[in-house]
């Protein structure tokens, strides 16, 4: 495993690093499709891009509603944000002992360590809300990086949808995994 440097700090994000991270997703966002590798459902040739961030809904206790927690990775010295890894509950009360897990790091952020460092505070995260018993994720079958990080950190594949999306020519399967957050659920 990579050391994650130091002067970057992994942290729940601040209230007042709102704009921050907004420059942060829209930089990331703009990088999907760059060589032919996509990571998100949208063309680069549309305007829309994914949801983002909610402040008010991070304010939203685990369990009670549309809820969000955001952990990014932070430059110390400019405050800068380079990555980030949300939690989101789903629109459905049924599903509220679930949460669904997006992550993502700007190109030159990496494969130094910091995703797997995100990674694995959502999860220590999520292992400490009573109410939750899931978390969940989809990633493009293309995207080895992360079915790789995924996989080392225990989520197993539980389905996915051929021809998921199209962008352009591209024909894109949607594979969906899930981390049993505590023992004895149903299989
Ligand atoms: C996927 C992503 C989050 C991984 O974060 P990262 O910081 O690059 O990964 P790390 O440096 O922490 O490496 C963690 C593990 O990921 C896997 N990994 C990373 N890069 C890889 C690569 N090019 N090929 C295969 N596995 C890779 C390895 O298992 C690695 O563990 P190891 O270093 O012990 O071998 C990041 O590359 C990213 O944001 N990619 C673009 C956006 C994206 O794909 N988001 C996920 C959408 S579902």
């Amino acid at each position: 495993m990579k050391p994650a440097e130091q002067n970057i700090a992994i942290i729940a994000l601040q209230d007042d690093a709102q704009d921050e991270l907004i420059a942060h997703l829209q930089r990331h966002f703009a990088e999907s499709g760059e060589h032919g590798f996509h990571f998100i459902p949208f063309d680069p040739k549309d305007d829309a891009s994914p949801a983002g961030v909610s402040m008010e809904h991070t304010r939203i206790a685990v369990g009670e509603g549309p809820w969000q927690r955001w952990f990014v990775a932070q430059e110390t010295a400019t405050g800068a944000i380079i990555g980030h890894v949300n939690l989101k509950a789903y629109a459905l009360k049924t599903s509220a002992h679930r949460c669904l897990l997006g992550i993502g790091l700007e190109r030159n952020a990496r494969a130094r360590g910091l995703g797997r460092k995100l990674m694995q505070t959502a999860i220590a995260f999520a292992q400490a809300q009573d109410g939750l018993s899931w978390l969940d994720l989809m990633v493009f079958g293309h995207n080895t990086p992360a079915r790789t990080l995924y996989e080392s950190l225990g989520f197993v594949q539980t389905g996915i949808k051929t021809d998921c999306f199209r962008i352009g020519d591209t024909s894109i399967d949607d594979v969906y995994m899930s981390l049993p957050l505590r023992s004895g659920l149903p299989s």
